[in-house]
């Protein structure tokens, strides 16, 4: 019995297997018709850029490079945490260990040149600036940011202004108070609306860079211009007049912040504002990505402007992608910078990410008001680079500079602080 229905079950295998290569040939042409499609090729594309606004831009970038080349698959391997906290360690375990990404977000300025560039880490790209003739598609200014020797290496995705304070309209027009143009301004504002029991500015301090963003606002506004670039330059010690009002003046500010501040990110710190817990928020246009990607409208529910006393001064943020060295496949890697150059990139990637294009004379329709004002400012204003995002000086010092001031937001000794400032400028060969 049991032999019985072995041979049943053996025989309906084998008519199974006989019906199944007896199957018609397909009628469509292939030139191996049992042999499945080749995996897509790969890119890894590497950045921080997971928060709301940030990630969207992103996504138009690889949207538009999967619409031009489908047989590549980008990997988007962001690692999350602003302005590249935890993204910089990651991405030199990678570099420095020869497994480096397809093409990476990095600052233009010394984060690209210095830590990348001079020391052999990037190929350059001139032959795709030629023959895209992008010389004179971007401003000197930010051409001078991503060459090195007469070299380009980067294609410049954007411009942020980091020196950037944003409001909720509807506290201000129920307390009947105006945008803060002035630091004294700033107190006074402060004042009022912590006295109607709502957080006057928000913070965040959980990746110690947020921190520095403020502080470098601050340096501007208390130093002006030109103190802030010699300071940066190693022509001024930490220890000047301008640092230590700029301390003061940061400690004078904790008064009137979120107590939660350490465990906060710069998203949710801009959260407060949008939930209407705080008042304002100083922080880099990327904000309004944020806003954007939560449905908040700029110029109805909120609005921004330069942070009080640094009107007429523009700090630069500006995110670059280059070419490594040892990029798996070159190609893929240019055909993507290709797209971050290319005017519907530039117009797609900035709507979202809150920044406006780095590409000279590109239609401003799409873009909201913020990003038109920034537009204007960025034609006229002073330029200076950001040193929380990379552009103004080396990682030693800013690295030194966010554990300091995180102390500083705890001991508040502004003495102190400016010493250590010292000390750390002269460690990292910035001052004679
Ligand atoms: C900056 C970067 C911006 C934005 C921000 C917050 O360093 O330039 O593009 O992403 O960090 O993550």
């Amino acid at each position: 019995m049991k032999f019985k229905r072995l041979s049943m079950i053996i025989l309906m295998i084998a008519i199974i297997i006989i019906l199944g290569c007896a199957k018609p040939q397909s009628t469509e042409k292939s030139s191996a018709p049992n042999m499945p499609p080749p995996p897509p090729k790969e890119m890894t594309i590497f950045s921080w850029w997971t928060a709301g606004g940030e990630a969207d831009g992103l996504n138009e970038l690889i949207n538009l490079y999967h619409q031009k080349y489908p047989q590549v698959r980008i990997v988007n391997a962001a690692v999350a945490g602003g302005a590249g906290t935890n993204a910089k360690a990651v991405l030199k375990t990678r570099m420095l260990g020869g497994d480096p990404p397809g093409t990476f977000q990095v600052h233009g300025g010394s984060e690209l040149i210095d830590t990348w560039v001079k020391t052999g880490y990037m190929a350059p790209i001139t032959e795709l600036f030629t023959r895209l003739k992008l010389d004179n598609a971007f401003p000197t200014g930010l051409l001078e940011m991503i060459s090195y020797k007469k070299q380009y290496y980067a294609i410049p995705s954007n411009v942020h202004r980091s020196n950037m304070l944003w409001y909720n309209k509807a506290i201000f027009e129920q307390l009947g108070i105006e945008p803060p143009i002035t630091l004294d301004e700033l107190f006074k504002v402060c004042s009022k609306i912590k006295n109607r029991g709502i957080i006057p500015l928000s913070l965040a301090s959980r990746n110690k860079w947020e921190v520095t963003h403020l502080f470098e606002s601050l340096l501007l506004a208390v130093g002006g211009v030109d103190f802030y670039k010699s300071i940066f330059k190693g022509d001024i010690a930490w220890t000047d007049r301008n640092v230590i009002n700029t301390l003061d003046t940061l400690k004078r500010l904790l008064y009137y912040v979120n107590q939660d501040h350490p465990a906060l990110t710069w998203d949710q710190a801009c959260g407060l504002v949008q939930q209407g817990k705080a008042a304002m928020n100083i922080m880099g246009d990327w904000a309004k990505g944020y806003f954007l990607a939560n449905k908040w409208v700029a110029g109805k529910d909120y609005s921004a402007i330069p942070t009080p006393g640094t009107a007429g001064a523009f700090i630069v943020v500006t995110d670059t992608f280059g070419l490594p060295a040892k990029a798996p496949d070159k190609q893929a890697s240019l055909n993507f910078l290709e797209v971050v150059a290319s005017p519907e990139g530039q117009i797609a990637f900035n709507i979202k990410k809150g920044s406006i294009p780095a590409r000279l004379s590109l239609p401003m329709d799409a873009f909201d008001e913020i990003a038109k004002a920034n537009m204007i400012d960025f034609g006229k204003d002073s330029l200076v680079g950001s040193c929380a995002h990379g552009s103004a000086t080396i990682e030693a010092f800013v690295t030194a500079l966010n554990d300091q001031l995180g102390v500083f937001i705890q001991d508040k000794q502004v003495m102190k602080t400016a010493q250590a400032l010292e000390q750390a400028a002269k460690d990292a060969g910035l001052r004679k």
